[in-house]
């Protein structure tokens, strides 16, 4: 063929492919064939040593204008290809501005962590450190240096989660105490809380959970008394029930303290008139304490001669409850976000 007509043919072949190209995946399979390295328009230079001379310039002049129609096709039809692919991204990825929008959900502390935050507040500023103990302990810690031997009858309503014949979940925060005691190895005095998890064989309903929270709290120094754990206790109550409330010691037995006391609050539901809430009692049991009983003393190291100090544990989610009017215990734990609505915290 002539290489003129093989251009002009070219030429209506790039034409007629042009009318099929209908995507990018079009264009590009268009790019190859005619205008790569080795396309039709690309390689109709190679025709001109076979054009003769007076021709050349007809011939050259020729390809150039078949190659610049399939290259202005091409750009042409590149932009609109992309200019659509972009309209369609954006129609995609439109956004209705008119949707009401999500907010911004803050997040809370639970009541829980924030009764916590309270009594470490109080406790501070009577000058206590606050300690963290361990929810895995031993036997050694959770029971015999509390004075609770291994046939100790007490320990039937602290069944807990073994690992082994050793290791267990602490049944109480009073495993603390031992450590406060044992590592102070001056024997120096001590003023300490310890918050923490507890955890003891238990039937989950409304007022008992397998795992809660305590805050134990430790005094010992010389000449410690009575007087000095009720006053104490006294003010943590007003602080943390308001000014109005009083407490009421009521004698009781925990096997690491000597004499025991269970504290109860005066019901700030009823102002002591009897309701519910207290049971008709006027009074609110909310926490264990006692003097710390000299065997305990002296088995971590102080001499009870010398040495006396007092002791309370007092359960976190009782507190909570108590203060806020929380009917179920398991509330603290359901990761409800309603829940935490009431409670904003400071
Ligand atoms: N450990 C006790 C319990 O879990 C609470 C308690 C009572 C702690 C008297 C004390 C205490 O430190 O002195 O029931």
């Amino acid at each position: 063929m002539d290489p003129i007509q093989t251009a002009d043919s070219v030429l209506n072949e790039a034409l007629d492919a042009e009318k099929e190209v209908k995507d990018q995946n079009d264009l590009s399979l268009f790019y190859n064939r005619f205008l790569s390295k080795k396309g039709k328009a690309s390689t109709l230079m190679t025709l001109m040593k076979e054009v003769k001379a007076e021709h050349k310039a007809a011939f050259g002049k020729k390809v150039n204008e078949v190659k610049a129609s399939i290259v202005s096709f091409y750009e042409a039809k590149k932009k609109e290809l992309e200019q659509k692919e972009l309209e369609e991204k954006l129609r995609k990825e439109r956004i209705d501005i008119t949707l009401p929008g999500k907010g911004n959900l803050l997040g809370r502390k639970n009541p829980f962590y924030q009764i916590i935050d309270e009594v470490e507040d109080i406790f501070v500023s009577m000058g206590y450190q606050i300690v963290s103990g361990r929810d895995v302990e031993t036997d050694h810690f959770n029971f015999e240096l509390l004075n609770v031997p291994k046939d100790h009858p007490s320990r039937d309503m602290q069944d807990t989660f073994y690992f082994d014949a050793e290791r267990l979940l602490r049944t109480q925060t009073s495993a603390a105490q031992a450590h406060a005691m044992l590592e102070n190895a001056e024997k120096t005095p001590i003023k300490m809380i310890c918050p923490g998890k507890a955890y003891r064989r238990d039937d989950d309903d409304m007022t008992h959970s397998h795992q809660f929270a305590q805050i134990e709290g430790l005094v010992v120094d010389k000449g410690i008394s009575l007087a000095n754990l009720k006053a104490t206790l006294e003010l943590f109550v007003k602080k943390m029930f308001g000014e109005k409330r009083e407490i009421r010691l009521r004698s009781s037995y925990f096997p690491f303290t000597e004499p025991s006391v269970e504290v109860d609050v005066s019901c700030f539901s009823c102002q002591g008139k009897g309701c519910p809430m207290c049971k008709d009692t006027g009074w609110i049991e909310i926490l264990g304490a006692g003097m710390v009983n000299p065997k305990v003393l002296s088995m971590c190291g102080y001499d009870p001669e010398v040495y006396s100090g007092f002791a309370f544990g007092v359960g976190v989610e009782r507190v909570a409850m108590l203060r806020y009017g929380i009917d179920d215990i398991r509330r603290f734990y359901q990761n409800d976000v309603r829940f935490l609505k009431p409670f904003p915290g400071k």
